[in-house]
């Protein structure tokens, strides 16, 4: 057993962030699954939103995100991380972050080169080309790496938490550790921490296309429900509207950003379309134009859409998007001379653990920072580009509550030892064929019944299936020994099951929930969370 001041599970903005806070005030554990930088942030293209021009106010910015969450947004968590923005923006810069810039007036200045994005009545996304999630990325996994009080466990991937119900006690369940598995030798480490810090991010991997990494599971959530802590709003998954579809492209996002910068999305017969669906056309939020683009495949049974920015100079196509450029090519599209085809796609988790701007959840000593963590700042549907913003303030209160509430070096409230994780009977997986399969039916099932558009039929198949699998995965994780696909396809189904279980308590339709069989908002009765938690 290894004790820690800070256990944190995840290495994207906010994690990365929260450890080297953390790093000033005790000792520091990373538990990631695979390599550090292996993150939703690192693949991030469009950028971070934040007031920074003179144009811009954050009473615009609150009222943009307001809107686009559909009624669901909590207005002082929404305040609160959108005023907190320029500061956590500094620190970026400070440790080498670079946005991009422009040059203005004659006498040689220089101003941030702010980006547009649907949604936002004013520019104000900082960006660093079309790789900013990379940029931000690397200069903190830089910073990680060269600080010698963090422990960085790469290739570990959290097995469960550990809470002091768990453990037998009757009162007051806390977590008081948890649970992580070596990939490389395939043992369970125990690490014992009264601050665990889930910054696992999402759950894109739940569904059959999605723009997120291969570890997008949704481990944080799952491991929070387990726990017992209330999970909220499951049932909002953000699908982006402009996914690469090609046969061989894996999950290769079309920035919005394309459309800030005048995209047009059109038909195969090159009509444009997304103004028959909303004012704002193409740069409406997303959950108007990934329906758009779904009804309009559904309607004349093409199997995508384009985006086209070649009207653009090509010079700027190729200075302002030069990795979605240059992957468009590797696959035969010239971007500049030729419109992309794209598909909505499973992109963001919109709820998560119910946790305050500080990270602070319903069980004690655990913390939820980042896209796994639901604060009511992106309500039913989040606006474009403010997740790394949320990320990054998220990181920075939590530090400050944990600081405040229980400075670290007072006597740990649960000092005990913490049991070896035990082996029991469980031997090795006979046939990976199991775990796939189960693993290729959540997905296609939940794209298939719990997609863009859904009804009571489909979501109650879906919630059957989920149950037999389930149960059947569940018997895996016992009977064999764990390795990181098992954790992963428990991890997936619990999600999966989550996300289900919301959809069909919300009898209306809020931003990105939509369903055929309530097809209005209903202020009087759902004006509010969904919440979920084991009983
Ligand atoms: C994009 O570049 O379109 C993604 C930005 C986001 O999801 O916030």
């Amino acid at each position: 057993m290894k004790t820690y001041d800070f256990v944190i599970v995840g290495s994207g903005i906010a994690g990365l962030s929260f450890a080297l806070k953390a790093s000033q005030h005790g000792t520091v554990a990373i538990v990631t699954k695979r390599a550090g930088e292996e993150s939703n942030t690192n693949y991030a293209q469009g950028g971070i939103a934040c007031v920074t021009s003179d144009e811009d106010s954050f009473e615009l910015h609150i009222k943009d995100t307001l809107e686009s969450g559909a009624g669901l947004c909590d207005e002082a968590a929404v305040r609160t991380i959108i005023t907190d923005g320029p500061a956590r923006i500094r620190e970026l810069v400070e440790i080498g972050v670079h946005f991009d810039e422009r040059d203005v007036g004659d006498a040689g200045g220089r101003e941030l080169d702010l980006g547009r994005e649907g949604g936002h009545s004013k520019r104000r996304v900082l960006h660093a080309r079309d790789v900013t999630g990379r940029e931000i990325e690397s200069a903190l996994i830089r910073a990680v790496k060269a600080n010698p009080d963090i422990s960085f466990l790469e290739n570990h991937t959290a097995v469960d938490l550990i809470t002091t119900a768990k453990l037998g006690y009757v009162t007051g369940n806390r977590c008081v550790g948890l649970y992580a598995l070596e990939e490389r030798t395939g043992d369970v480490h125990t690490l014992r921490s009264d601050r665990i810090v889930l910054a696992t991010g999402g759950c894109g991997k739940v569904y059959l296309y999605t723009t997120n990494p291969a570890v997008s599971t949704g481990d944080g959530v799952a491991m929070a429900w387990r726990a017992g802590a209330t999970i909220a709003n499951m049932e909002f998954i953000q699908f982006h509207p402009t996914c690469l579809y090609h046969p061989e492209a894996r999950s290769f996002l079309i920035s919005e950003a394309v459309r800030g910068e005048g995209g047009r999305l059109v038909d195969g017969a090159g009509r444009e379309f997304a103004q028959k669906y909303h004012s704002r056309g193409a740069l409406a939020s997303r959950d108007f134009v990934a329906r758009a683009i779904d009804a309009e495949m559904k309607r004349t049974g093409e199997r995508c859409m384009f985006l086209d920015i070649s009207h653009k100079p090509a010079d700027f196509v190729r200075d302002r998007f030069p990795n979605i450029y240059e992957n468009c090519l590797r696959f035969g599209i010239d971007i500049t001379t030729q419109p992309i085809p794209v598909v909505p796609a499973a992109h963001y988790q919109c709820g998560g653990i119910k946790a305050t701007v500080d990270g602070k959840t319903s069980l004690a000593g655990l913390f939820a920072i980042g896209e796994v963590a639901c604060t009511g700042l992106h309500g039913a549907n989040r606006l474009a580009s403010n997740s790394l913003l949320e990320g990054i303030v998220m990181a920075d209160r939590a530090m400050g509550f944990m600081l405040r509430d229980r400075p670290p070096g007072r006597a740990d409230e649960f000092a005990h030892a913490l049991p070896d994780w035990k082996r029991g009977g469980a031997v090795d997986v006979d046939e990976m064929v199991v775990i796939y399969h189960n693993w290729d039916e959540i997905r296609r099932l939940m794209w298939d019944y719990v997609g863009i558009v859904r009804t009571d039929k489909r979501l109650q198949r879906a919630a059957t299936r989920l149950m037999n699998l389930q149960r059947e995965v569940q018997e895996f994780y016992w009977n064999f020994r764990v390795t990181t696909d098992v954790l992963e396809l428990r991890n997936l189904v619990t999600v999966a099951a989550i996300i289900v279980d919301s959809a069909v308590s919300r009898k209306e339709s809020r931003g990105l929930h939509y369903t055929l069989d309530y097809p209005d908002m209903d202020d009087n009765r759902f004006l509010k969370d969904s919440l979920i938690w084991r009983t």
